[in-house]
Order: structure tokens, then sequence, then C-alpha cells
């Protein structure tokens, strides 16, 4: 999830680890008596959280956890006008005084902040950034071409290391090129927060004489006063947003795709077939040429599922409502638990196995009824609502670029970490913490 990926702040998954979960007085909501998980491991006792207690748990004095889909309509879609009636909570409250656009708590402030944004997220605007994207995955497949073929391999998720020295020195000033920043630096807020203010005060410094369209472009049109005070903290915030939204959901799901796809060689066969067959030359894998390949999209879409993008429950505050006929005070905080739904052999069959065939139409040769009463509609990676996800269709342009010229220039073979699994060595701290894999980048022999 991308909004709110950054650590400092207590959340729902650190809270099930520090509260020993007596429940008393629980009338509606189940009642549990819960030890501390194995560090990190939080995660997977929210998924049987549902099991044992029912769709709704309390967590805290005032804190529920719903796992239903229909939740996750009734919590984020409820809006007046398009300002959300359930607030975000302060969790993301880092006292800057300013919340830029994902930590705004104020429905009328966010509004506004995100009229100003939306045009740099126009299907318009995206098309005319799409060099620049292009240009980040050449970089990649470039590099794996010089050094991805050694026998020991390249070290996911560190294999964006690579590219790290040579992206920040390219002339490109604007929050893409952090595509490919480790998230050991992404994390490190003090440090990233000095790139942000020096990045924003030199794309200010460049308003007028800009290389090419970024996500700067509405908020410091060219021929604007030179921000100072209130306005230059606002743009920092929202520089430092769009930086931390952009890179960690993206970057996890690069690394989740080929962490799943290795682990399933039939899969990734049937994938790399579609992406051959009909892409005959490394240039016509442009954005639209991939938009029509079925197999890459349920690809996708299943790693959106297996690993799911909002491990913070993403948080709001209940103005008084229904949440799947449960009613709910004004005033009590709620989270969704994603994970426990993906995970729910009720609305997944094969809940805990990467199947890419359960998003297929029955027309597709790979298409199995037994997933067709899946509930994939419940799977909403870029959340929904007023505060959902403006970077959607960048992200799935992204991921299908990379994909489609990783898999179309290498054949990719696991050195290590073969014995690696999801369920035992990924963890969430807020954000995901994915375990290390050497895989090896062989590029693809032609005539
Ligand atoms: C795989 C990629 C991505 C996923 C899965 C994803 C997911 C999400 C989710 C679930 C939210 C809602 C957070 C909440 O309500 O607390 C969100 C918000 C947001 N995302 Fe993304 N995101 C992705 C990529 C991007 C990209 C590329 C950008 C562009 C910079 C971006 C910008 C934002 C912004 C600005 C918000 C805050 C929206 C608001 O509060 O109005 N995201 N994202």
């Amino acid at each position: 999830m991308c909004g709110m990926h950054i650590t400092g702040k207590i959340g729902y998954f650190e809270k099930l680890a520090t509260h020993i979960l007596l429940m008393s007085n629980l009338k509606d909501h189940g009642e549990v008596a819960m030890a501390n998980g194995e560090d990190g491991q939080k995660i997977r006792l929210t998924a049987r959280l549902p099991k044992i207690l029912g769709h709704v748990v309390r967590i805290a004095p005032n804190e529920l956890v719903f796992s239903t889909p229909q939740a996750i309509t009734d919590i984020y879609s409820a809006a007046i006008k398009n300002h959300e009636t359930w607030v975000k909570t302060s969790f993301t409250d880092f006292g800057t005084g300013d919340g830029g656009i994902s930590w705004e708590q104020d429905p009328v402030k966010h509004r506004k902040v995100a009229k100003r944004i939306s045009p740099v997220f126009s299907t318009k605007s995206i098309k005319a950034k799409e060099h620049v994207l292009q240009m980040y995955v050449d970089m990649f497949v470039k590099r794996m071409q010089e050094i991805g073929g050694s026998k020991e391999g390249i070290e996911l998720p560190k294999a964006s290391d690579l590219l790290h020295q040579r992206v920040i020195a390219t002339n490109h000033k604007c929050p893409l090129k952090f595509l490919f920043v480790p998230p050991r630096i992404l994390r490190t807020l003090p440090h990233v927060l000095g790139i942000n203010s020096q990045e924003v005060q030199r794309r200010i410094d460049q308003r007028a004489n800009t290389k090419h369209l970024d996500y700067f472009e509405s908020l410091v049109p060219p021929d604007a006063p030179i921000p100072t005070g209130r306005e230059l903290n606002h743009l920092e915030q929202i520089a430092a947003q769009l930086l931390v939204a952009g890179y960690d959901p993206v970057a996890d799901q690069f690394y989740g795709l080929l962490f799943w796809l290795l682990k399933e060689p039939d899969v990734l066969a049937t994938l790399v077939e579609e992406i051959r067959s009909n892409l005959l030359r490394y240039e016509d894998i442009v954005p639209d040429a991939l938009v029509s390949l079925r197999y890459m999209h349920a690809c996708i879409q299943e790693s959106f599922r297996m690993m799911d993008t909002g491990p913070n429950g993403m948080p709001r505050v209940s103005p008084g409502a229904m949440v799947d006929g449960v009613y709910v005070p004004k005033g009590v905080e709620c989270q969704m638990s994603f994970f426990a739904i993906i995970r729910n052999e009720k609305y997944f069959r094969d809940a805990l196995s990467y199947r890419p065939q359960r998003w297929l139409s029955p027309d597709h040769p790979k298409y199995e009824t037994k997933y067709s009463d899946d509930m994939l509609k419940a799977v909403v990676p870029f959340s929904t609502g007023p505060r959902a996800c403006p970077g959607r269709e960048s992200a799935w342009i992204q991921m299908r670029l990379f994909l489609a010229k990783v898999l179309w220039a290498f054949n990719l073979e696991l050195v290590r970490g073969k014995d690696i699994t999801f369920d035992r060595d990924f963890s969430v701290h807020t954000m995901w913490n994915k375990p290390s894999i050497w895989v090896r980048f062989i590029p693809v022999e032609r005539e």
C-alpha cells in the first residue's frame, strides 16, 4: 500500500503484537486471547483471526478489523460529493504540519490537492511520460545483459541497487527516477527527506526548463512564482509521498512477480510463450501492445492478490455507519485485513497458491472452471473510493513493461533461494520484507 508506506508509527500488525488481546465485554465482536507472534509474522495471525472469531475483530479498545469484501466497499467507497466520509486516522500524521496528498486527513483539503495534482495522472500525461518509464526499464535490461548471466546470479531484491547510482546520476529530475532506489535508502526517512528537499528545490529552479513532463508539472508550472514557506513545505510533502507511493508497491510487485513466476515454472513458461510469440522484436514492446496479453494480465493480478498491498490495514475513522451488517459507532477506528480475505478459501479456491488462471475468461486455453466461483472483485490493490490510488494506470504500465521486456530478453533461473517460501520467509513491518533470492538473467540468443 503506497500512501502510508513510512515506518515510525505503530500500525495494525505491531498492535497485534504488542497487545495480548484479552477482549472482555465485546458483545458483538467476539473474544480473543492471543499471545505475541513471531517477529514479523503478525500478518499470519491476522489471516487466522476471522476463522477463529468471525469477520469483525476488536484489536484495541477503540479499533476493529474487518475481513470481508463488503466491508471494503462500505468503508473505502463511502463518500458524499467525492469527499470520503470515513476519514483517515492520525496514523500518518508525522508532525510535518501538512498532509500533502496521501497523509491529508481533512477530506476538503484532500480533495483540493487531489484535483490540483490530477492532471499528471491523466492518460494523456502518462502517455507523455512513457518514454521515461521505457528508459529505466531499458537500463535495467541493459545492466542485466552485462552482469545478470553470471553463475551466482543477481540478488533480488537488491538487483535494483545496481542501477541506483547511475539512475541518480541521470539528469531527470522527477520522482520516477526513484523507481530503482533501494528500499533501505527509501526507508531511512531523514536521508530521503534530505534528498527530497534538494530535488524539490532543483525542480522549482528548473520549472521553465524541464526536459520532460513529470509529476510536478501541474504543481510548479513554468510561470509560477517561486514557492516559499507553507507552499514549499506542502510541495515537499507531496514530493516525498509521491516518491514513496510510487516506489515501494511497484518494487514489491516487480519482486513478487519474479518470485512467483520462478516458483511456478509452468506459469513462467506460458507467460514467456505469450510474450515472445506476440512481440517479435524488442522495439515492439510498448505499453499499447501489452494490454491485450491476457495471461500477463492474469499473472499481475494474481501477484497483487498474493502480496496484499494494504498490509498496514488502511485505518479509517467511522462516521457512525453500517459495515457489512454491523453498526460501527462514530469515532471507532476500523481497518481491513485484506490478507485475511485473500487467504480465505471461502473467497478463493487454492487461496494460498499462485494461480493466474483464476483471472482468465472461459475462452482462454488456460482457463479452469474450478476457479469460476472465486470472488475476484475482493482484490482491490489500488483501493477504491475518493482515496484510491491515482497512480494505478502508471503502475500497470510499469509492471507490464518490466515483465515483458525482462522475459523477452532473458531466460530466468533461480540459483539460490529455492527453499524460500512465502509463508515462512516474507514478513510485514508496515511494508513487506522480502527475502533475498539469487536469479540468473540469461540473455536469450536470437538470430
Ligand atoms: C503497484 C503499484 C501500486 C499500488 C498497489 C498502489 C496502491 C495504493 C493504495 C492501496 C492506495 C490507498 C492508500 C490508502 O487509502 O491508505 C494508494 C494511494 C496512493 N497512491 Fe498508489 N499504488 C501503486 C502505485 C502508485 C504510483 C506509481 C503512484 C504515483 C506516484 C501512486 C500514488 C499514490 C498516491 C498519491 C496515493 C494517495 C492517494 C490519496 O490519498 O488521495 N501509487 N496506492
